[in-house]
């Protein structure tokens, strides 16, 4: 099916824009689009138009007693029964950085990352109602969740809080994720639409990409997530593309979001992205956000002298406020309306669903020597380590967060935070750490092992304490913040002589990295095992301490390429947003661009390992409408396990592979398994001229357990069985 009918049926979810839909719903007292053009005619202009702008509440001095001190707030019209909307950042659990409001926890998700790496959308939908959960509970009715711009920077400073490089993952877990939130009845966003690669000069970039390049690799990503989680909101990016700013870009916003997608939901700005009012209204921006981050208000008396004046016509803010209520009433946020007062959070239940997302997303990249799993009845009894030292990176503590405006001020507490004193993100972040201490967490794990831990500042005092273990396992750390980049790949402050020393001194070494995404590794020939924990979440030294220890398997798998260099990077660093940005790579982001150019990564996308054997077998093939693939998995070892075989498509044209599925399948101990995994029908097309086609003909199918590591290859012939639009 194409990319364009499937977009068509996607606008079924609520009824709007398509009289197909309308002509299928006799019943129009019960839609929310009719409902809401119904309580728009009842409204006065100045009701309508104080729906189109919101505060900023950090601004409000005095804040008026009804607006949480949280990202947003655009007063409702009580007379005719309209919300106010009460937001909150909410990618990694509902959002209180820099402590906005004193004593408010909530739970602490694990980075995005992490949750791209389940590869479990089941999970990511979990993830989201629990945040929705929460948000609701503290009278927030709409999130600003769901980051699914691709990374196609390893430096980039919000990596941790998307989906990683490839379009079908990250849509796939996005709209999960955000499914999960408006399970809650709140509504749930997508941002930054589009194309906001990278922080620094977030706000002025250029970003320069064809058409057909952001159809196939960015903007995919969002119609997936748009289409599989059905978000009642998008949120326009802060910078350019192809020149014009994304909250004003007639092509992003009306072309593509509403005209070929059939978006029904609205688009709220980012904040501080609003530039001009006529254009933006007519480009179709709904609503402008947090207006006292924009050098001045566009949206509020400014639009309306613009409709006196004749410049944007009036049924232009009738379609705005009809699309804000119609996502407010399909998500039943009109109808269950959030409590009036905060109330208590599920927060056992939830940080179960933390730890869960830490455990299944922490991804095992190295592991030699038999020095993992550490103990208990895995090994035989010699191999038991009887001493183990903590290295650096506060493991005694906590576990790293990432910083920005995605901050939680995690239930349990925060026992190391460090103001920033410098940096375009020192207002709103401070490099954080959750209270869920690895050394603590491995010292309940393993009764009778003795567990120390060193700070790992002196270097040689650091290395001394691994001579006397038998396992040194070092903590590196790579803090990450909304609104800088990285300077650069390698591990600061000096960690990579750490943790060169510490394996010097002791040949049993594992590197436990909390980072936002990848770094370099000029170490790894020295240290026995690796593991990428990311951002690992208010839970995140208990999720560790399972794992490491052998009571459960890894499962996580690598959503985006670790390099060797930067310099097999399209670029080499952040792009000087002085200037448009090229990106020559196009769609083919990450393991494609690897894959196109012939390079070996450090670690391939969807690399990951566990302590299972699983051997793949009787692999076969389908081509046709619905290419797929069939295969036997086996778990050899007396453990449970997690196998995630993954099928690309190559071609036709010599195209690089593109990820078309994915199963993460559990196995219990010597279980064979039959699956099958069917190729995702909006990967299929290309965009060519102007829309979406199969090209039929030869392809190649491959199965793997990373991107360039195939188990299995077919030739397959794909033909386009798409019914015609009529
Ligand atoms: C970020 C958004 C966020 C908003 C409100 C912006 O700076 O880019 O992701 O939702 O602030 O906090």
């Amino acid at each position: 099916m194409s990319i364009r009918l499937l977009a068509l049926a996607g606008t079924l979810w609520i009824g709007i824009a398509s009289q197909v839909t309308l002509a299928r719903t006799p019943d129009t007292a019960a839609d929310p689009a009719t409902r809401a053009a119904a309580i728009v005619r009842k409204m006065t202009r100045a009701e309508k138009l104080q729906y189109v702008h919101g505060y900023f509440p950090p601004y409000q001095k005095p804040r008026p007693p009804q607006m949480a001190n949280a990202a947003g707030h655009v007063p409702g019209v009580p007379r005719l029964g309209i919300p106010d909307l009460r937001e909150s950042d909410a990618s990694l659990g509902v959002a209180n950085n820099v402590e906005q409001r004193p004593g408010d926890t909530a739970t602490a998700l694990p980075g995005t990352l992490a949750l791209a790496a389940t590869f479990d959308p089941v999970l990511a939908r979990s993830a989201g109602a629990m945040i929705g959960s929460e948000a609701r509970a503290k009278t927030f009715n709409v999130l600003l969740a769901g980051g699914v711009n691709l990374t196609r920077d390893a430096w980039g400073g919000r990596n941790f809080e998307y989906f990683g490089e490839d379009p079908l993952l990250s849509g796939i877990m996005a709209g999960a994720a955000v499914a999960g939130v408006q399970s809650n009845h709140i509504i749930a966003t997508v941002k930054h639409f589009a194309f906001n690669a990278q922080e620094t000069g977030r706000d002025v970039l250029d970003a320069r990409l064809d058409h057909e390049a952001l159809q196939e690799s960015d903007l995919l990503a969002f119609h997936i997530a748009i289409e599989d989680g059905q978000p009642g909101s998008v949120m326009c990016a802060y910078n350019k593309v192809n020149g014009i700013y994304a909250c004003e870009n007639p092509w992003l916003l009306t072309d593509v979001l509403r005209n070929e997608w059939h978006y029904p939901g609205f688009v709220m700005s980012d904040w501080g992205a609003v530039h001009s009012t006529d254009q933006a209204a007519l480009a179709g921006l709904d609503q402008e956000s947090g207006q006292e981050l924009d050098d001045r208000i566009y949206f509020a008396d400014a639009l309306g002298a613009s409709i006196t004046a004749g410049r944007v016509p009036e049924r232009r803010l009738d379609e705005m406020v009809t699309r804000i209520l119609t996502a407010a009433i399909a998500t039943g946020l009109v109808d269950d309306p959030v409590p009036a007062t905060p109330q208590p959070i599920a927060a056992a239940a939830d940080a179960a669903v933390a730890q869960r997302v830490a455990e299944r997303g922490m991804v095992l990249l190295k592991n030699t020597r038999n020095v993992l799993p550490l103990a208990r009845d895995v090994l035989p009894l010699a191999r038991k380590a009887r001493h183990v030292v903590l290295i650096g990176g506060h493991a005694d503590v906590g576990v790293l967060s990432g910083g920005g405006s995605s901050q939680v001020r995690s239930v349990g507490g925060i026992p190391l935070e460090i103001p920033l004193t410098e940096g375009t993100a020192m207002s709103f972040a401070r490099v954080t750490w959750h209270a869920s201490s690895p050394l603590r967490a491995l010292q309940a794990a393993m009764p009778g092992v003795t567990i120390d831990y060193v700070d790992g500042r002196d270097v040689p005092a650091a290395a001394a304490a691994a001579a006397r273990a038998d396992v040194a396992i070092v903590f590196a750390t790579q803090w990450r913040t909304e609104a800088q980049d990285l300077p650069g790949l390698a591990l600061p402050d000096n960690q990579d002589a750490l943790i060169g020393a510490v394996a010097k001194a002791n040949p049993a070494t594992v590197v436990v990295l909390e980072t936002g995404g990848a770094v370099l590794m000029p170490w790894l020939d020295r240290v026995a095992a690796v593991v990428a924990a990311w951002y690992p979440g208010q839970r995140g030294g208990e999720a560790l301490a399972r794992l490491l220890t052998g009571d459960i398997d890894f499962a996580g798998r690598l959503p985006l390429t670790f390099p060797r260099s930067a310099a097999q990077l399209p670029r080499t660093g952040p792009a000087d947003p002085a200037h448009p940005i090229a990106y020559p790579e196009r769609a083919d982001v990450g393991y494609r661009w690897f894959g196109l150019r012939h390079e070996t990564p450090l670690f391939p996308f969807g690399y990951g390992l566990g302590y299972g054997r699983v051997t793949c077998d009787d692999v076969r093939f389908a081509g046709g409408a619905h290419p797929q693939v069939s295969l036997t998995l086996r778990n050899t070892a007396a453990r449970a396990t997690t196998a995630v075989p993954q099928l690309y498509l190559v071609g036709p044209e010599h195209a690089p592979a593109r990820l078309v599925g994915w199963q993460s399948t559990d196995l219990a101990p010597g279980e064979t398994r039959r699956i099958t995994i069917a190729a995702d029908p909006r990967l299929l097309p290309r965009y060519r001229q102007g829309r979406w086609s199969i090209m039929p003909g030869a392809y190649r199918l491959t199965v793997g357990l990373a991107a360039d590591a195939p188990i299995a290859t077919g030739s397959v012939t794909i033909t386009d069985a798409a019914p015609s639009p009529s």
